[in-house]
Parts: C-alpha cells; structure tokens; sequence
C-alpha cells in the first residue's frame, strides 16, 4: 500500500502485466499498419512512460511526437475548455496513431477529434492503455485497448494524483475504504467492556458494531435480513454466519466514511473471524487488532455479584451461574486468541484498575497500531 497525499492506493497492475499489455498492443499495431510510417502521438503528461515503452517495442519505422492540452488561461475553471499544444508538424495524408495512457469520460478525446478534424490526416486511429468502460460517456471508436478497468482513480506508470505518482513504475488503485482502524474487543462479563467500548468509540471517533444490537435492529424494523434472521431463531436454530456478516456489512456500508469499527460480540468462531477478515477485505480494509480485556476470575465474580445487587439481572446474582458463564468465555473466546495471535493481532490489556488506568492502557495499545 502507498500513501499520495491524503488517499491511499494498492497494488493494481505489475510490471510484468503492464509489459505484457504493451506488446500486445503493439503486436497488433503493427500488423494491422503492415508497411504505413506511422505517427505515434502521444498525449501528455500521463502517456510518456507508455508511449516510451510502446515505440521502443515497435519493430518498424515510426515517428513519435508528443501534445499537450491546456485549459485556456483566463476563463473560469468551471467551462473548462482546452486547447491543444504542441501540434507543429504537418499531418495530412498521415496515419496517426493517438497513443491515450487512459480514457475516463472521454472528454480529452473528444477534443482530440476535434482538433485534428482539421488536420487532414488519412487516418486517425485511437489507442489507449487503459479504458474505463463504465466512465465512458462518448461514442468515439477505440480501435485499441490495452487494459479494461473498473471505474476508480489509479495512478503510476505516468499517471498522478495531484502531481504524484508519474514515476510508479506500475499502476496503483485507490483505496475504496480510506485507512480505517478496526478493532475487534473481548472481554469475559465483568470487565468492564461496555464501559470502554463507550470511551474508545469516543476518543477515536468509531463506530461501535455490537452483533446483539444489530440483530434487534434488524428484526425490530422487519428489514429482509431480520426476518431471515428471526426465521431461524424462531425454528430454535443457529442464524447462518452469512446472515450475520450480511447485517455487519450493511452497517459497515452505513458508515463508510467511518474512522473504523469497534466490533462487539462478533466474531465467535473461527469461521466467523475468517469471514470477517473477507468482508473487511471487500471494503479494502482489515482488522488491525483483537484487543482482549484481561481480569481475573475471582475479581470479575465480585465485580458481577456486586453489580447483582443492584441491576436485578439474574444471571449476576447467582455464584455458580457467574462462574459457569466467565469458564465459557475462555473457552468460546481460546480459539480467537489463537486466530490473532497467528497474524501478531492479539493483544491483552489488564482490565484491574480504575476506569481510567484501563482506557489509558488500551489507548497505548491502539495509538501503536
Ligand atoms: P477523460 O477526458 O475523462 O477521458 O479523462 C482522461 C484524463 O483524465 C486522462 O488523460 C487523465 O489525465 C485523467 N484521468 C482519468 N482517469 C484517471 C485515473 O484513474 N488516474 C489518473 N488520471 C486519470
Ligand atoms: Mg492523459
């Protein structure tokens, strides 16, 4: 992953797939001109590296030149009109090759075409790098396409963000997700967990994922996923993981522009951490850490008797009960230590101490990720 400016961008297109594409291109190229001189004309600033790359493979005589559009001085940005620089050469009778690093909206086409609708050149044949079909707002043909790409910003092998990223020697794409810090907390009942998700969802402004609440959510508003869900629950059975991640991802989709998510009673599993990991990775993401409250056995029992008193909850008056629930903690929660503790995720914070001691220990572990 890379960093330009303020965005994000990931691996998109190697080397290797690049080269590739460009002798394919030319391959055809010039098997189709057979013994025609073309001119190759590329379009800058972004066509340098590919125009560069593509006349060195070409294996007959060519001629290469370069233009330039430039919005006219002195109007408002906002007509954006263009003009082209850098067209000295005489072109008529000529077989000219438009050699695109990309074609978007294909506006700077259109004005190519306008512009050499006066130049009298035999043949005006487009070849473009990369085409974004889904963009394409114009019917121009494009008699050559290197690569089709989905609709998002890439940058390198001459194309930029804001002036960054020409001199990548492959091609990055944008980040759909912007950096976003997920955590995933545990904590036996007791530790306090509530009380700290609360603050952490504060300090790092996150969202907070509780699975509980998002169930109620979806089946107290009828969506089509809480009727699904209560249709098992309703026969006694298991809600199927998919269901589950399918609510998660309507939530994670609510807040894209999230910080990042606090996850709460999910996952369980293995499987469930597994297909966490793959929707996190959907949205160009990832879960940065398994952050595990740590507080022993004895003083959760007291914590949860004392709280007993006075919640009226059942669950946390009766001794036995209490300790039958925390044994089942470990021994749901053992097999996800293991799971992010293989990929260096998992980290335990000792949840003894005063409110305060413990947001400030699990601020140390989070300011570090
Ligand atoms: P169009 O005029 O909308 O077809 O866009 C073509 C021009 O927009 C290119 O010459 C680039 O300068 C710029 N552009 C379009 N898409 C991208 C991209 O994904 N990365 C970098 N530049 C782009
Ligand atoms: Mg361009």
């Amino acid at each position: 992953m890379i960093k330009l400016h303020d965005l994000y961008f990931k691996p998109f297109v190697s080397e290797q797939e690049l080269e590739g594409t460009v002798q394919r291109m030319v391959d055809q190229i010039s098997e189709d001109l057979k013994d025609e001189v073309p001119v190759f004309v590329g379009i800058l600033n972004g066509s340098f590296m590919f125009v560069s790359d593509f006349v060195k493979k070409y294996p007959k005589p060519c001629e290469v030149t370069f233009i330039k559009l430039a919005s006219y001085e002195g109007l408002k940005s906002s007509e954006d009109i263009q003009r082209l620089i850098g067209l000295t050469q005489d072109l008529s009778g000529r077989t000219v090759v438009i050699l695109e690093d990309i074609i978007d909206s294909g506006r700077t086409l259109a004005e190519v075409h306008r512009i050499f609708k006066n130049e009298n050149v035999k043949k005006l044949i487009i070849a473009t790098l990369f085409f974004k079909p889904e963009a394409y707002k114009r019917d121009f043909k494009l008699h050559y396409v290197g690569l089709e790409i989905p609709d998002k910003f890439i940058v390198g092998y001459g194309l930029d963000y804001d002036g960054l990223g020409r001199d990548l020697p492959t091609i990055y794409q944008l980040k759909t997700t912007q950096h976003m810090t997920n955590l995933v907390l545990f904590g036996p009942p007791g530790a306090g967990k509530g009380t700290q998700a609360e603050f952490l969802k504060q300090k790092y402004n996150l969202v907070h994922i509780s699975t509980g609440d998002v169930f109620r959510y979806n089946i107290k508003n009828e969506t089509a996923l809480g009727m699904l869900a209560k249709s098992y629950i309703d026969k006694g059975e298991l809600v199927p993981d998919q269901v589950t991640i399918d609510m998660l991802n309507a939530e994670v989709e609510k807040n894209a522009d999230a910080n990042g998510f606090l996850f709460d009673g999910f996952p369980r599993t293995n499987a469930q951490a597994e297909a966490l990991d793959k929707l996190m990775d959907s949205k160009d993401s990832q879960i940065n850490a398994m952050i595990a409250l740590e507080v022993d056995d004895e003083v959760l029992v007291e914590r949860l008797l004392e709280r007993g008193k006075t919640s009226g909850r059942a669950d946390d008056a009766d001794e036995s009960i209490i300790r039958n629930r925390i044994v089942e903690y470990y021994n749901k929660t053992a097999i996800l230590k293991d799971y992010y503790s293989a990929q260096n995720k998992y980290f335990g914070v000792d949840g003894v101490g005063s409110i305060e001691e413990i947001t400030e220990r699990l601020s140390a572990v989070i300011d570090k990720l």
